[in-house]
């Protein structure tokens, strides 16, 4: 089969950076056309620069970087830098980049795209507020009809929230974003806390990125145990959620996940649950589904996937 073509929205991030690698990694499942970056764990200024630093670990000068939105549709921003540092990217210690930038703001490529390559052909990846992606689709509603499908980290419904009680960070920071991209009848993936929760890093885990031997395997043990010393004090477990790559593993090896096609809606109004995710799982509205969302994964297949893959960079 043809890979996948893909466009990667981030705002990296560690385990962003970790998703772009093994995209990268990953030559016979995927092409990655671009990669769109947009204000979120830091502001847009760091997250893309993070983008050149991680295309420049795995040697690829050669990808075309367009940075996005620094900001949510009609909120101000909220970046989370103490769970990603500073940097957005602590944890290992890389060289500032010198690949180019393109000149092409991220919205412009996006529609771009789209509008060229045939119907139906390209994936989009968001690991990040879903800014970018609902300003192309509200500019140029076309493009809704010609992609291919969404694939997203973003939400939850089990786990409720991990930076208020109700609401997951990327859809909390622009959920009007999100009540667009949710609303525009696309074929749309969604990899919830649900399941990212369910991936997570260990000490022997860690320890095999770190055996890889290479610059990207001990900068990725680097980032997941520099961002895990967050969760492990927030949730008492032994490990962090790698939530990023959850989405570009699903595209590699889909039987490695499954879940449920659900309706979802997001609460853009209420003050207390804001950004909330409203899946119905138990089937007891008629909302029509719109996404299928994900809730379990085969956690050891997806970091023996990571690791295999990673190895080759
Ligand atoms: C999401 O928020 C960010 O902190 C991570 O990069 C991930 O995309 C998890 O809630
Ligand atoms: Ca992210």
């Amino acid at each position: 089969m043809a890979p996948q073509k893909i466009i990667i929205d981030t705002d990296p991030g560690q385990d962003d950076a970790v998703a772009i690698l093994l995209a990268l990694a990953s030559p016979e499942e995927i092409e990655l056309l671009g990669i769109t970056t947009v204000a979120g764990n830091v502001p847009l200024e760091l997250t893309t620069k993070n983008a050149r630093i991680v295309c420049e670990l795995a040697g690829r000068r050669d990808i075309a970087i367009y940075s996005g939105c620094d900001r949510p549709l009609k909120r101000p921003l909220q970046t989370a830098e103490h769970v990603h540092g500073k940097s957005g990217l602590d944890g290992a210690e890389l060289p500032d980049p010198t690949m180019p930038l393109q000149d092409t703001h991220a919205v412009d490529y996006i529609i771009h795209t789209l509008r060229r390559e045939p119907p139906g052909t390209v994936t989009l990846c968001p690991l990040g507020p879903l800014t970018n992606i609902a300003t192309a689709l509200t500019r140029a509603p076309d493009i809704a009809g010609r992609i291919a499908r969404i694939v997203l980290m973003g939400g939850a419904y089990f786990e409720v929230g991990n930076r208020t009680p109700t609401a997951e960070f990327n859809i909390l920071t622009d959920p009007d974003a999100a009540k667009i991209v949710f609303g525009a009848a696309i074929d749309l993936t969604v990899m919830p806390l649900d399941v990212t929760h369910k991936a997570l890093t260990s000490p022997e885990r860690n320890a095999a990125f770190a055996a890889i031997g290479t610059p990207v395997g001990n900068a990725v043990a680097g980032w997941t145990g520099f961002f895990e010393r967050y969760d492990i004090t927030k949730y008492g477990s032994p490990g962090a959620p790698l939530h990023d790559p959850c989405v570009i593993a699903y595209l590699i090896r889909p039987e490695l996940f499954s879940g449920r096609k659900v309706n979802v809606e997001i609460e853009t109004e209420s003050e207390l649950c804001l950004g909330m995710t409203v899946a119905d799982w138990w089937g007891v509205t008629d909302r029509t589904p719109n996404a299928l969302f994900i809730g379990e994964v085969d956690a050891q297949g997806y970091f023996d996937l990571l690791t295999e893959r990673l190895a080759r960079l």
